[in-house]
């Protein structure tokens, strides 16, 4: 694929509103679930982008059928709980999520599969959902002593299992919760604080009878009882909190500049940033506007104080913000203080190592950045002209376009391409929001300047 590069220019984003794309998360979800399902299901706001696309391609591999309409909507006819065997190997693209939840699915299916993805997915680690579905029965194997992509998959014959230490994962718990339904008997899994929930919503919506119990310590535990087959369903899927968050940072990053995004789903799982962003000083107002998917939305406005002042971000803050760490670090970026991450190594295996990405760029303009194993540490200051690479990661690329209207001269960006999995109308959002945003070719970057 050619590179997709970016020149921005410094300016501070305008005041103003926009509606953040379907919750990607929820999109994933009732994708796949729609694919297993008995009948017919809508899914309507899905995410748009193209890490979606795989999960929906995914499951017409497997004999559902369905596609996106020109309104945005996916239509999907689901398989029944009959999946077939697919062909050739199953190309999850850029996306984590499309090939850990599918393994659950597939851990109770009769049939052989193997799922695989791009350069960035294959070397992501996957042992994490082997050794549950194994433990329920299936036979998985994987590359590098079962560590990474390709997985293989024969499942079936899967039983019932309690796992009783809670994971940090969502990606693990909803694999064994997918696993779950067509394990005979009752599936248990708990959940560290903070980690998102959506599964239930998801799979309640689609007619499943799942059991989520606090456990005191903000954590969960969640169990299903199987054989159930899903029902097809009509899902709304709210706005999506991790790709709004790149405009809140920038808001609360940008004096007296008011930023309001639309319709946005308020799971407190995913609200970890709004809390960070507080701390430092910024204006947050949460205007809650009713439900969609069995889930709190809202609208979030941000507002920018005259300066950020840093703060560090507990460790048990870390998976209600999991994806939201390069966004804050665009505020940390222009805070005055060092700001501090820890509990953070998940980042490491994220598109990117994020933790990485974010020092050696944050370096590049001119901000002291120090990554440790399992954290991060930003002094903030006023970012210098540079240019920062995206390390094929949506989320990186996005939050050196914020910190690039902070900075005192023009930001290049290697290759934004990876944008599109998550939030396809970033730039358009961006240009709307007064950011300024030039797309050269990619040859006249790689000449001397
Ligand atoms: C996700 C869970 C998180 C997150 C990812 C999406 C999900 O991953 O980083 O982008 O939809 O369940 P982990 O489960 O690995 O923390």
């Amino acid at each position: 694929m050619t590179a997709r590069p970016w020149i921005l220019r410094p300016g501070l984003l305008n005041p103003g509103a926009f509606t953040p794309p379907g919750d990607k998360s929820i999109t994933h979800r009732a994708i796949l679930l729609a694919g297993l399902a008995a009948g017919d299901s809508t899914i309507r706001g899905g995410n748009p982008g193209a890490d979606a696309d795989s999960s929906l391609a995914a499951m017409r591999a497997l004999g559902a059928e369905g596609g996106r309409r020109a309104d945005g909507a996916i239509p999907v006819r689901g398989t029944g709980g009959v999946l077939r065997e697919p062909a050739a190997p199953i190309d999850c693209g850029n996306s984590g999520t499309t090939l850990r939840l599918l393994a659950g699915i597939l851990a109770g299916a009769p049939i052989q599969a193997v799922l695989t993805g791009d350069d960035s997915l294959r070397r992501r680690p996957v042992d994490r959902v082997i050794r549950p579905l194994r433990a329920m029965g299936a036979h998985l194997r994987a590359a590098e002593d079962d560590r990474l992509p390709p997985l293989e998959i024969r499942g079936g014959g899967l039983h019932a299992t309690d796992f009783p230490d809670a994971t940090p994962s969502a990606q693990v718990a909803s694999c064994i919760l997918f696993a779950a339904l067509a394990a005979r008997g009752r599936t248990s899994v708990r959940t560290a604080p903070g980690v998102r929930d959506h599964t239930v919503f998801v799979l309640r919506a689609f007619g499943i009878e799942v059991e989520h119990d606090g456990t005191g310590d903000g954590g969960a535990r969640l169990a299903l009882t199987g054989p159930q087959t899903p029902r097809g369903a009509a899902i709304d899927v709210p706005g999506d909190p991790s790709a709004a968050a790149f405009f809140l940072a920038a808001a609360a990053a940008s004096p007296g500049v008011r930023i309001e995004a639309r319709g946005m789903n308020l799971n407190p799982a995913r609200l970890g940033l709004l809390d960070s962003l507080r701390e430092m000083g910024a204006t947050v107002e949460i205007a809650p506007r009713g439900e969609a998917a069995g889930e709190p939305v809202g609208d979030v406005a941000v507002t920018g104080p005259a300066q950020l002042v840093a703060a560090d971000v507990p460790a048990a803050r870390i998976p209600a913000m999991v994806d939201e760490v390069p966004a804050w670090a665009v505020a940390a970026a222009v805070a005055r203080g060092t700001s501090r991450l820890a509990g953070a190594g998940e980042l490491r295996v994220k598109e990117s190592d994020r933790l990485r990405s974010l020092a050696t760029n944050l370096t590049a303009l001119g901000i002291a950045a120090e990554e440790s194993p399992e954290g991060l540490a930003i002094t903030g200051g006023r970012p210098t002209a540079g240019a920062v690479r995206a390390h094929g990661d949506h989320r990186i690329a996005m939050a050196f376009a914020m910190l690039a209207t902070l900075t005192d001269g023009h930001v290049e960006v290697d290759d934004a391409g990876a944008v599109a999995t998550s939030f396809p109308g970033f730039e358009s959002t961006f240009r709307a929001l007064g950011g300024t945003l030039e797309l050269p070719s990619a040859r006249s970057l790689e000449s001397p300047r």
